[in-house]
């Protein structure tokens, strides 16, 4: 795995890892879950004029159109040219169908006003549907190895430079490879200092799978953690590494993974925490930093994806923890 660290300057370069198509990703990308339409556009802004290359964006986000207006104003703009962004989105669950696999992926692109995506995400390996009578969300069976094949027809096309998945386990992985025409480049899970998920990491790094951290500090703003809310922010131990460097729990938790060549995500609309999560490039952590913080391990997970009864799914992928 190759990561290029470039010195730190004003709207700097932000390091950047291989894929294995031979592209490179930003080791730190902005996040876009949560943020409202009246505000992501601004964030995409913010986060492009301050150095910012890679924007993590999903059709499920539903914002998308306003991501687009961001991106095309900072182009229109002249701040950015678009072979200089690295844009990813991702297959709703509800379109693993066979059929609907490009209509989704043509939505996204228009929506985000782009002729291509750098990496196009299957979102969850769980296919479900949408009954339009009931409302209700239904499983749907179809097999993730025949969405990857549409997915795969999409590179083929042109459309999207890479294709990867987000929410695979370490037997979904294997299982896809298996099958698989066009390797998946990225896997996108939850990661940070409470789920360090070894065997997973161990895995991605061995199978040439570049690995993006999403929920970097815990999701603290998500609708689906409200019982069991984990501070890593406020962590006492976290504040303690980062107290040595004058650095935030934020810039602790991001570096963690930028340090090791994963790609991570925070999310933020708010203009003065885009900026500050950015300052990371100018320390190190020490292995003995790692090593404490990978000891705060406590396989926590804010994003268990535990609605529409999707733990019974028969691809729910958190089974193995
Ligand atoms: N593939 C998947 O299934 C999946 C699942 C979850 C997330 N994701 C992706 O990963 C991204 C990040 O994860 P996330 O949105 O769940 O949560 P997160 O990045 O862990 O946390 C976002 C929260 O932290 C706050 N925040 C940001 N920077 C901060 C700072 N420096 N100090 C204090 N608070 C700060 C944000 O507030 P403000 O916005 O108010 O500043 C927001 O409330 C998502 O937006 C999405 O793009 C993907």
């Amino acid at each position: 795995m190759t990561v290029c660290f470039f010195p730190q300057r004003k709207n700097m370069s932000i390091p950047t890892v291989q894929l294995s198509t031979g592209a490179v990703i930003p080791l730190l990308g902005l996040g876009t879950w949560k943020s409202a339409p009246g505000q992501v556009q601004q964030a995409v802004e913010v986060a492009i004029d301050n150095g910012y290359r890679h924007i993590d964006c999903a059709h499920a986000y539903r914002n998308e159109k306003e991501v687009g207006a961001g991106i095309s104003s900072r182009i229109q703009k002249g701040v950015v040219k678009r072979e200089d962004l690295f844009i990813v989105s991702k297959l709703w669950n509800n379109y693993h169908d066979q059929e609907n696999v490009k209509p989704a992926f043509m939505e996204s692109l228009t929506n985000l006003h782009l002729t291509y995506l750098d990496v196009y995400l299957m979102h969850s390996p769980m296919g479900t549907k949408l009954n339009k009578q009931s409302g209700e969300v239904e499983f749907s069976d179809v097999d993730y190895t025949d969405t990857w094949k549409e997915m795969e027809k999409l590179v083929d096309e042109g459309l999207v430079k890479a294709i990867g998945v987000s929410n695979f386990n370490v037997g979904q992985l294997e299982r896809l490879q298996s099958m698989c025409r066009i390797n998946p480049a990225v896997n996108q899970v939850e990661l940070h200092p409470y789920l360090t998920q070894p065997k997973l990491v161990q895995y991605c790094k061995t199978n040439g799978i570049v690995l993006t951290a999403y929920s970097p500090f815990g999701s603290p703003d998500s609708p689906f953690v409200q019982c069991d809310k984990q501070r890593l922010l406020e962590d006492p131990v976290i504040s303690a590494i980062g107290k040595k460097y004058g650095k935030t729990n934020a810039h602790v938790l991001l570096l963690y993974h930028v340090q090791r060549g994963v790609t991570v995500i925070p999310k933020s609309v708010t203009p003065v925490r885009i900026i500050q999560n950015a300052q990371i490039f100018d320390f190190s952590l020490s292995d003995d930093d790692i090593k404490t913080l990978e000891g705060l391990n406590r396989n926590w997970r804010s994003a268990k994806w535990d609605v529409s009864g999707l733990p019974s799914h028969k691809f729910y992928p958190f089974k193995e923890d």
